[in-house]
């Protein structure tokens, strides 16, 4: 991998990213993630269920990252975005700020922040308070109770999908990062940057579910692997 003949990079990044500063990952060795199954916690169905049970579950992560930093392949990242002078869009299905408390700009987040909330009954996106369990007011309409964690929740559209479809096809340079590539959309980008005939790369723990269909795999922790990756490709 040579900086040189690269133009412009897209960056996937999934939950194993931050597995090393804390965060957990979701799919573990026993199916459940931070103790409930995906589809009682994850899902629109779920939240009109147990409205209670979503929001706690929720406010207990947003808490969770006052306890967390990022680790060295977020600063790697942040270090490429800064270095870099070529097009580069880092698209996250994490739902953490670590990779923007890193320091990334270029960036989306395709499922959503924990750090923002949906008001249900005007649409308006807002900053999150601390809790959403207790009912409080959108800060546009004012309702009360109406505040939604705004994650994608399964069988929810991701967000900026026009923008990441762009970047995909445009890009020479496709980096997979911590992801299992069991969820979709985010799971066949790499076939989609492929198809415009990028350079495709994984960086994980173990082989992903796609692993077969990357030109190159480095399997190992992001922390070690990233800051070296980057090195490469700013040729340092
Ligand atoms: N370094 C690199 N990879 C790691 C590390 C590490 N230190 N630790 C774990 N991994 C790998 C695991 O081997 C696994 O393949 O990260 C991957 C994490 O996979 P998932 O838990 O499935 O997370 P992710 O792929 O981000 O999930 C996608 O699923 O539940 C939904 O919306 C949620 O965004 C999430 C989506």
């Amino acid at each position: 991998m040579r900086g040189a003949g690269f133009q412009s990079i897209v960056v996937l990044t999934g939950a194993g990213i931050s597995a090393e500063s804390g965060v957990p990952t979701f799919r573990g060795p026993d199916g459940l993630w931070e103790g409930h199954r995906v589809e009682d916690v994850a899902t629109p169905q779920a939240f009109r269920r147990d409205p209670a049970l979503v929001q706690a579950f929720y406010d207990a992560r947003r808490a969770a990252l006052a306890r967390v930093a990022p680790n060295p392949a977020h600063d790697a990242l942040a270090r490429l975005d800064a270095e870099w002078s070529g097009n580069l869009l880092i698209v996250t299905q994490n739902v953490d700020d670590l990779h923007e408390r890193a320091g990334a700009a270029r960036m989306v987040h395709m499922h959503g922040e924990l750090k923002s909330a949906l008001c249900l009954a005007c649409g308006e996106r807002q900053e999150a308070p601390e809790t959403l369990s207790d009912g409080p007011a959108c800060t546009r309409c004012a309702a009360h109770g109406r505040l939604r964690p705004d994650i994608v929740w399964f069988g929810e559209m991701p967000y900026h999908m026009d923008r990441i479809e762009a970047a995909l096809a445009a890009c020479d340079l496709f980096v997979s990062i911590g992801t299992s590539g069991a969820v979709y959309p985010a799971a066949g980008f790499v076939q989609g940057a492929r198809h415009y005939g990028a350079h495709t790369l994984e960086i994980n723990l173990d082989p992903s579910e796609g692993t077969h269909f990357f030109d190159e795999a480095r399997h190992g922790r992001a922390g070690e692997l990233v800051p070296a990756w980057v090195d490469e490709l700013l040729q340092r």
